[in-house]
């Protein structure tokens, strides 16, 4: 049997920051930022940032936890940060901050926070393993506890789990 033992990341080495200008047409008729660019770019921006951390294609399985809280306004920069939280087998949780940068002042305000769910496959699409990824920062260690609660949440919400083996899950209802 052949084993192949993959060196683990750290979370650092997956970040990719990405700038966008928010140009007419990627506005609404009240010139706001529309939400499906929004989520292109955070799509371009977390694919990069899950590929750094296996170096594999990578494609989207989930898009999860986007809210629009803030409107964006034409000629606003976004600035987008992304880490991977966590990976498992084939999957990476990548978590997404992202800022507007106003187009005159320069003031940054962090506007919105995202994740999303790649995994990694060959050549045919089959899934296949990722390395561990290791968390340092205070953030890194929070985002990675509870991306494995959101992991059994999702995949109870796909239908690929049942509710009881989300241990992780149930003790956080348990404890209140
Ligand atoms: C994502 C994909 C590769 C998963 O393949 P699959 O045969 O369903 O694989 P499995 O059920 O064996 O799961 C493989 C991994 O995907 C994860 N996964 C599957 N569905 C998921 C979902 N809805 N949300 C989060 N993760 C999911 C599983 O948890 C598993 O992760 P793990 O290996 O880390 O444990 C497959 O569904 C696919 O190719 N989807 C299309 C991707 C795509 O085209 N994206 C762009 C959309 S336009």
């Amino acid at each position: 049997m052949y084993l192949c033992f993959m060196k683990p990341v750290y979370a650092k080495d997956t970040l990719t920051i990405t700038t966008h200008l928010v140009l007419p047409e990627n506005t609404n008729t009240l010139g706001n930022l529309m939400g499906g660019q929004l989520l292109n770019w955070l799509d371009i921006a977390s694919a990069i940032a899950a590929h750094r951390h296996c170096r594999r294609v990578v494609v989207t399985a989930a898009v999860n936890n986007v809210s629009f809280q803030h409107p964006i306004k034409l000629g606003d920069l976004v600035v987008i940060e992304a880490k991977v939280s966590r990976s498992f087998n084939s999957s990476m949780e990548v978590f997404m901050d992202i800022f507007v940068e106003h187009g005159a002042t320069g003031e940054k305000t962090k506007c919105n926070e995202a994740i999303y769910t790649f995994v990694a496959v060959d050549q045919l699409g089959n899934p296949i393993n990722v390395p561990e990824l290791l968390p340092e920062t205070e953030v890194e260690k929070i985002r990675f506890d509870g991306a494995l609660r959101r992991r059994q949440l999702r995949l109870i919400l796909a239908g690929k789990m049942k509710p009881e083996e989300a241990t992780e899950l149930k003790a956080l209802f348990d404890r209140h």
